[in-house]
C-alpha cells in the first residue's frame, strides 16, 4: 500500500517528502480554502514539489463546467489528477476525462456501487472516505473490502483504491488489511504512524546503559 499525503501544507510536504515514501498528495476544496491561497498556485507549488500524482478538486457541479475546471487544472502540471465527485454529473465527466486520456480520481465515495460506476467509467483512482463512514456508525475497513471485492471480480477494472478520510492510525491499519493500494493521510497521521512509546521508552534506556558504560 502506497502513501499519499492529504494536505496542502508545502513545508509539511518538504519534510516527509525524506522519508522517501511520500508518492502523491491529495487535495480538497477544504483544504485549499484555508491555504487562503488561489487553487491554481497551490497545486502549482505542490506539483513543482512531488513528480507523483496530485488530485485538484473542481468545484462545478454541472458535467460541462466540471469539463472546463478539470481541463484548466490539467494544464497547471502533468501530474495533475483531476477530482471529481462521485455524482451523476461527475460520473458523465469521468467517463469524458478518461476518453481524453486525462485522470480521475472519483471522490466522496460512499458506496460499493459508486466504486463500481467509477471503475467502469475509467477512473484511475477512487477514494472511499473511511473515517466519515466510521463517524456514521457505518465500518469503513468492510465498506473498503466490499470495494476491494467489487474490483477483484472485474478483472477489467484498473481503478486503484486511495483510502481517503483516514483519521488515524487504525485507519492506516485496516486500509491496508482491506487491500487498498493507496492511503492518504494528514502529515500529522503519518508522522504518528512512526512512533509507539516502546521505541522512545527502549532507546532511553539503551542510551542510558551505553553512556554510563563510557
Ligand atoms: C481526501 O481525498 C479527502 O478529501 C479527505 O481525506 C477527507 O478527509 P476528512 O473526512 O477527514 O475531511
Amino acid at each position: 500500500m502506497k502513501f499519499f499525503l492529504d494536505t496542502v501544507d508545502i513545508d509539511a510536504i518538504t519534510a516527509l517528502l525524506e522519508t522517501g515514501l511520500i508518492e502523491g498528495v491529495t487535495t480538497n476544496p477544504t483544504l485549499i480554502a484555508q491555504s487562503r491561497r488561489p487553487q491554481h498556485e497551490v497545486v502549482r507549488d505542490i506539483c513543482a514539489l512531488v513528480s507523483g500524482p496530485v488530485s485538484a478538486e473542481v468545484i462545478a457541479t454541472e458535467c460541462e463546467e466540471m469539463l472546463k475546471e478539470a481541463h484548466d487544472l490539467a494544464h497547471i502540471a502533468s501530474n495533475v489528477v483531476i477530482k471529481l465527485p462521485m455524482t451523476f454529473e461527475g460520473l458523465k465527466a469521468c467517463h469524458r476525462l478518461h476518453q481524453e486520456g486525462i485522470p480521475v480520481n472519483a471522490t466522496l465515495c460512499f458506496s460499493p456501487l459508486q466504486a463500481l460506476l467509477a471503475g467502469r467509467a475509467g477512473a484511475m483512482y477512487v477514494s472511499p472516505f473511511m473515517g466519515r463512514i466510521d463517524d456514521c456508525g457505518q465500518d469503513g475497513q468492510a465498506f473498503l473490502e466490499s470495494i476491494r471485492d467489487v474490483y477483484d471480480n472485474d478483472p477489467t477494472i484498473e481503478t486503484q483504491i486511495l483510502a481517503a478520510s483516514v483519521r488515524n492510525p487504525k485507519h492506516v491499519l485496516e486500509a491496508a488489511y482491506a487491500g487498498a493500494d493507496i492511503v492518504t493521510l494528514s502529515p500529522t497521521v503519518f508522522r504518528a504512524l512512526c512512533t509507539h512509546p516502546l521505541t522512545d521508552k527502549g532507546l532511553e534506556q539503551f542510551l542510558k546503559d551505553w553512556h554510563s558504560a563510557q
